[in-house]
Formats: C-alpha cells, sequence, structure tokens
C-alpha cells in the first residue's frame, strides 16, 4: 500500500506531496505538531492531543484550520487511507503561506499537513527489553517548551548527540543541573526508595500525553510517585531510569552517560509501568 498524505484539502500520494516555499513553517518554524499514538486501528488519548494541539495554536495565535471534527474525521481517513494498525499520525499546521516579513501576516489562511506510518509493536517490544541509553546534554531551548512547537533545532541537535555515542536519547539539563525532559521523550527516574519520579509540567517541559496517562494509571492503582525535578547526579545514581512518549510508551533506559543503571537490565518498576500503559493503549483501543 502506497504512503497518502493529507494537504490543505487534497490526499495525495506521499512522494508528491509539498508545501510552498513561503509557508511560513519552513521559513520560520512558525507552526506547531502533534504524534498520536494508533493502536489496533485507534488513536490513543485523542482528546489530550486535541486539546494541547488547540493550546499550542492559542498561544501562537494560530487561527485552527477547522473545528475539532473534521480534523478528527481527516485523522481516521489518514489512518485509513495508510492502513494503519499500529503506528502514529503526524499531524501539523502552520500559519500559512505569506511574502517573507517576521509579523504575523493578514488573512492568511493556515496550512495543515497530516501523515500516518507504521511502527512495529514487536520492534518496540524487543527495544524495551533490552533496554536503552541515553546520554545528558546541556538544555539549550527557549523558555516555551510547553508549546509544542515544530521548532525543533535544539532537539534535532541533543537528538544527534546521543546517536553519536550509539544512544536512544539525549535528557536535557538546566542551567541549574536539573534534568527537564528528553529530546522527544519526557524523563522518569525511580530513586533508592523505589519512588517513582517525574518533574512537574512548566513551561520548561512538554506536558507529555503518555506522561499524564501513565500519572493517571498510577493513580488509578495506588502507586506512588512525586512531581520534582531531579538533579543528573540523582539521574546517575537512580535505582531505574525510564522515559514516556508517543512512539516509545513506557520505554525503559540501563545506562545514562557511563553510569550503568541497577544491573544493567530494564528495572522490575520500569517493566511493570510499561505492561500498565500496554494495557492501558489496548483497552482504549
Ligand atoms: N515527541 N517532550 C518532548 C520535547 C517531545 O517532543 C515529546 C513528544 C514528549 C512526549 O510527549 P507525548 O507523550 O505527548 O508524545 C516530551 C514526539 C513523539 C515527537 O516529536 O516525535
Amino acid at each position: 500500500m502506497s504512503r497518502i498524505a493529507y494537504v490543505n484539502g487534497q490526499y495525495l500520494p506521499h512522494r508528491h506531496a509539498s508545501i510552498h516555499i513561503e509557508d511560513r513553517g519552513y521559513q520560520f518554524a512558525d507552526g506547531v505538531y502533534e504524534v498520536v499514538t494508533i493502536v489496533n486501528g485507534k488513536m490513543i488519548d485523542e482528546e489530550g492531543h486535541m486539546e494541547r494541539l488547540w493550546r499550542s495554536l492559542g498561544e501562537l495565535q494560530i487561527d485552527a484550520p477547522m473545528k475539532a471534527g473534521p480534523l478528527k474525521m481527516i485523522m481516521r481517513e489518514v489512518v485509513r487511507r495508510n492502513g494503519v494498525v499500529n503506528g502514529i499520525i503526524y499531524l501539523q499546521i502552520t500559519r500559512g503561506v505569506a511574502p517573507r516579513d517576521h509579523p504575523f501576516p493578514k488573512n492568511t489562511t493556515p496550512a495543515l499537513v497530516m501523515t500516518a506510518k507504521r511502527l512495529s509493536m514487536d520492534k518496540s517490544e524487543r527495544t524495551a527489553q533490552a533496554g536503552v541509553n541515553v546520554v545528558t546534554v546541556p538544555d539549550i531551548r527557549w523558555d516555551r517548551c510547553d508549546i509544542k512547537s515544530v521548532s525543533l533545532l535544539p532537539n534535532v541537535l541533543a537528538k544527534q548527540a546521543a546517536k553519536d555515542k550509539n544512544a536512544y536519547e539525549a535528557f536535557q539539563v538546566d542551567k541549574n543541573g536539573m534534568v527537564t525532559e528528553g529530546s522527544s521523550t519526557n524523563a522518569w527516574i525511580v530513586n533508592q526508595d523505589g519512588k517513582v519520579i517525574t518533574r512537574p509540567t512548566s513551561n520548561e517541559i512538554l506536558a507529555g500525553i503518555t506522561r499524564a496517562s501513565l500519572l493517571r494509571e498510577l493513580e488509578k492503582k495506588g502507586v506512588e510517585f512525586e512531581l520534582r525535578s531531579f538533579t543528573v547526579e540523582e539521574l546517575h545514581n537512580a535505582r531505574e531510569v525510564f522515559l514516556t512518549s508517543s512512539t516509545s510508551y513506557v520505554l525503559p533506559v540501563v545506562k545514562v552517560d557511563e553510569h550503568v543503571i541497577g544491573n544493567g537490565n530494564p528495572g522490575s518498576i520500569s517493566v511493570t509501568l510499561r505492561q500498565i500503559y500496554r494495557d492501558f493503549m489496548e483497552d482504549a483501543s
């Protein structure tokens, strides 16, 4: 099945799908995006993603290209046309096309693009069973990391730094030596007392939808957690480390920089939390 992309009202073969050279997303990274998990053909946490999308648009004063109802219908159609059973949908909205000039243009129609991609659950499971390596890098981003903006250059540099060291992800560290989040994931530790810890949401991190759902599941199950920032030292000396995102779900980390976490295998709490999250996705799909 060949891939189909949605571009401003049209379903096009992926290779022919394109955007104008003066789209403000291309010239200024003036746009926002979402990545939604698909399990068994169903979207996970659709409402959470919609809410965050509307919030990001609002913060940047970009008009929604349409109401949520029709947008969700297009999302379903993109999933269907691409035959995605397990995978992701990528959705991007930019301020639109206008002659290059920094201030917001007047009367510009926002541009909407969607793609969908299959992801292998088996591959994800194999990765989780082995656990992944993480490196730490300075957080060089701006003060509005709560907006899911397509302006991702610091995140790209962080992920490349990880790749250069054969690591899966880079956890970013603020000027006070506290971990903020991964380049495309939220960061978690389990301390030596067995307490699950993740940073509270603020303008310094993205409010991950996976993070929020996992916290809700933990609350339901009576698993204790603490919402607070943690230091790089706490990260290095944690009993367990894991990360969350729409593409990674809950993923155990077995090494951070030169520090082997636990015995170098995924920790039991991380493995349990991944299963809790996978069950949540199965139930929601
Ligand atoms: N990234 N933090 C950052 C900086 C992110 O870019 C993401 C998501 C997350 C996790 O959010 P969620 O659980 O809602 O996926 C945290 C997506 C997957 C991406 O850029 O591909």
